[in-house]
């Protein structure tokens, strides 16, 4: 069981921030307050970190997060902002308000953080500790709301612990949220603007800058399931799963030890975890399936165990492999 930390007066709060900042830093995860809900924090820009936030939430599969940073100029580092999207932040940031954004090619962000998508979700907390965390790492954090897959957000420090006390280091208690309701997430990408989640900040007040209407989607997963979800998860090449055997002028993406026949004659051989470890395949499966692409015609996938995370990674090398449109 982890500690909640206290961080009322100005010397616990100095400890807690070193201490969170640490273990972020050694690639483990904290809760973290925010003015929404708390956080499950990890180092945005370590992939095997950001593995343990989807084996932590036991998400069956690789959702995009939401990266924090501390300033506009900070995020436009990261994401391209439109002139639209730079007004929003200028309104609303620091606060409860995330932009979807063209993801820039050069950000350091880790692939498993936005899923393999070439948009990214950001924002700037309103929350002091929040805040003061991310300087203190001197690295974005990727953070969605501390709880398990499929239970309700937590606004208190001892609601992270009862759900996730295991899987942190530690718990930054910044006492209860103040909004208690997640961001409002807007889409700023080919030209739309697209309210994707309802949240902290209504839509009227959005519009009210923007000047015009926001689009609505019922649901995030249906935005995103038709054009860009099979677009950009699937690579070029096709995707054999559960190969027992590499075919002539296939690549393989290995996992494990022990090597498939023939494997030595792999155009181009990645393993996901040599060791066998499914949050450090879970945190190279979006880079090696990029690298591989276009290698071969085929990508010849070794089976993954289907326990843990690995059920997510499962579900993303099944799109991958499945029929292309
Ligand atoms: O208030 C909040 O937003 C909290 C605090 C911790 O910041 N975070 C949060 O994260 O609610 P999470 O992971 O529970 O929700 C993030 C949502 C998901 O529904 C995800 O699908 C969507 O953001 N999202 C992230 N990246 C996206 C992308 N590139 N395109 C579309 N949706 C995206
Ligand atoms: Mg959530």
């Amino acid at each position: 069981m982890s500690q909640i930390l206290d961080i009322n007066d100005r010397r616990s709060r100095a400890k807690g921030l070193a201490v969170a900042a640490e273990a972020l830093a050694a690639g483990e995860l904290v809760g973290i307050p925010t003015e929404t809900v708390y956080g499950l924090a990890a180092d945005a820009t370590n992939g095997v970190a950001v593995a343990r936030i989807f084996a932590a939430k036991g998400r069956p599969r690789f959702n995009p997060l939401i990266v924090h940073v501390v300033s506009l100029s900070d995020a436009e580092e990261i994401a391209v902002f439109s002139a639209d999207a730079r007004r929003l932040a200028e309104a609303f940031w620091p606060g409860p308000l995330t932009f979807v954004l063209p993801k820039r090619e050069t950000s350091s962000i880790a692939e498993l953080v936005t899923a393999g998508l070439d948009t990214i979700a950001i924002r700037v907390p309103d929350h002091p500790v929040a805040l003061d965390l991310i300087k203190a790492l001197g690295r974005p954090i990727a953070a969605p709301s501390a709880n398990r897959s499929g239970h309700v957000s937590p606004t208190m420090a001892a609601h992270v612990a009862a759900d996730l006390g295991d899987a942190v280091a530690c718990i930054l208690d910044g006492g209860p949220c103040r909004v208690g309701l997640e961001s409002t997430i807007v889409g700023l990408f080919g030209g739309d603007a697209v309210l994707l989640r309802p949240g902290g900040i209504k839509r009227e007040a959005i519009e009210a800058v923007l000047g015009r209407r926001l689009a609505t989607a019922d649901d995030i997963e249906a935005v995103r399931a038709p054009g860009m979800l099979a677009s950009h998860y699937a690579p070029k090449s096709d995707v054999r799963l559960n190969i027992v055997e590499v075919r002539a002028g296939e690549s393989l993406l290995a996992f494990g030890a022990d090597l498939p026949k023939n494997a030595n004659k792999a155009v181009a051989t990645i393993n996901l975890s040599r060791s066998g470890s499914l949050i450090e395949a879970a945190a190279n499966l979006f880079s090696a399936l990029r690298a591989l692409d276009v290698t071969a015609a085929t990508i010849a996938v070794m089976p993954i165990p289907e326990t843990g995370i690995g059920e997510a990674i499962n579900d993303r090398l099944r799109r991958a492999a499945a029929p292309r449109r």
